[in-house]
């Protein structure tokens, strides 16, 4: 297990690796019971999950001699490259034959999946069959590969390596900060929640941006706002000049960005009124290209009831309500917010035929104009009527709606734990009578 200790968290994943370097170390024992050892295991995964360093483990534990092979040469030399490694591991068997980013061996578009690299490696597995030759394989997109080169046979396993979740990211952010000089304010499972879906590689660059933010300001240790604004610059693409931070929003003078800030705010109150504790990241600013603020939420594990995709809507619907009840003006703002609503919905007539409009056909292609107006109708209805109770949200929380707009102008975002304070101190949202504008 030794080889294994350096990839942290993923204990289901290790413990599988490590039952096939032990079909490599100790064959015989595997050989003895008349069963034949995999000859071959593929790793795919986004690009940053871990891939190559668990490839590179398994290649330590096994014991055995490895021969890489990565597109180094271009288009037609490289099939050479390929003819070459699995010749040189069939000569000094047993071996693996460790392809890296082997989605990377042809040009990585999907029409290339027939092309002379993907061919070869095709061809040069089969030829090793009945050699001590295991053949390894890291891939970031499987889509690229043909088909036939994944079929059973030709790698005994595949798995999937997906980001860090829960503990296992904890554990990584831990790793990645081990060293380094921090505040006492750092909260490792707010940054998980904030790096929430992304990769290892992702992680280990926002602790590394934390601390160079720290460095440029002179600070004495890493803060969480170092953290956060790493996050923000390199997970949200967000420019951070001086201005982003310092600039005063006035919230009693209605112009741009004190609608955005009402906007993301209103977000905020729905979402929180209706799952507590659901949004992870507000902020007032945007991700690059885009003009208004975001809010993070937590990703859903769950397949979504029918009252989850109302409170979503209720949730997207919530900036456009907030600026018309606040400011009594049109938001220009939640144009998107509005198309998404509507594709909720939309997704919902036609999964669960939720408005009953879709009953009668089930096919797209089969539908008639006047099934498709009356879809239309019955949704604009839907979304016009969870748009009513959005601002019966409001209107009941408005002292919360206002105090997280107030605190947002302030201090430009907004963590999980600075929202939860500020309901506390609201008493709409200590209150014990129900909720008369909940969605029901
Ligand atoms: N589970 C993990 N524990 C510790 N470090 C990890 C883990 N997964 C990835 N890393 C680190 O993240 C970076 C990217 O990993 P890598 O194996 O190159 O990813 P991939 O091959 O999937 O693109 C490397 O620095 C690697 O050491
Ligand atoms: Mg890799």
């Amino acid at each position: 297990m030794k080889d294994f200790d350096q990839i942290i968290g993923y204990k289901k994943v290790k413990d599988e690796l490590s039952k096939i370097a032990d079909t490599l170390k100790n064959q015989e024992t595997y050989r003895a019971l008349g069963v034949r050892p995999p000859k071959g295991l593929l790793l795919h995964g986004v690009p940053g999950v871990g891939k190559t360093l668990m490839a590179q483990s398994l290649i330590d534990a096994s014991g055995w001699k490895a021969v890489t092979c990565r597109k180094s040469e271009p288009d037609g030399k490289f099939v050479t490259v390929i003819r070459k490694a699995f010749q040189k591991a069939a000569e000094s068997a047993p071996a693996i034959v460790f392809l890296d980013d082997l989605d990377k061996f042809a040009n990585d578009d999907e029409g290339h999946r027939n092309s002379e690299e993907y061919v070869t490696v095709q061809s040069c597995i089969d030829d090793v069959k009945s050699l001590d030759v295991f053949v390894l394989a890291t891939v970031n997109e499987m889509s690229c590969l043909p088909r036939s080169l994944t079929r059973a046979g030709r790698f005994d396993r595949i798995i999937e390596i997906h980001p860090p979740e829960n503990d296992d990211a904890v554990q990584i952010i831990e790793h990645y900060l081990k060293g380094k000089v921090l505040a006492d304010d750092l909260d490792l499972n707010t940054i998980a929640d904030l790096l929430d879906g992304k990769s290892c590689a992702t992680l280990e660059a926002v602790m590394n941006e934390a601390g160079l933010m720290a460095g440029y300001e002179r600070a004495e240790c890493i803060t969480m706002k170092h953290v956060v604004r790493a996050c923000l610059q390199t997970v949200h693409r967000m420019v951070l000049d001086n201005d982003v931070f310092s600039a005063k929003i006035d919230l009693a003078s209605p112009c741009r960005d004190s609608f955005i800030v009402c906007h993301e705010a209103g977000h905020v109150v729905t979402s929180e009124v209706l799952a507590p504790g659901n949004v992870v990241l507000v902020s007032s600013k945007g991700r690059r290209g885009h003009e208004g603020g975001f809010v993070q939420s937590r990703q859903k594990t769950t397949v979504s009831s029918y009252q989850d995709i109302e409170n979503e809507v209720i949730g997207v619907l919530g900036g456009k309500a907030a600026v018309d009840i606040v400011y009594g003006e049109l938001d220009m703002g939640a144009a998107d917010d509005i198309d998404k609503a509507f594709e909720l919905i939309r997704s919902l007539q036609e999964s669960v035929a939720s408005t009953g409009t879709l009953l009668h056909v089930y096919s797209e292609y089969r539908i008639s104009e006047n099934a498709f107006f009356a879809q239309e109708s019955s949704a604009a209805a839907v979304v016009g009527l969870l748009y009513q109770k959005t601002k019966a949200i409001l209107f009941e929380h408005r002292d919360f709606l206002d105090a997280v707009a107030q605190t947002l102008a302030e201090k430009k975002f907004l963590l999980s734990k600075d929202i939860a304070r500020i309901r506390e101190k609201c008493p709409s949202m200590n209150d014990e009578r129900p909720c008369s504008g909940r969605a029901v």
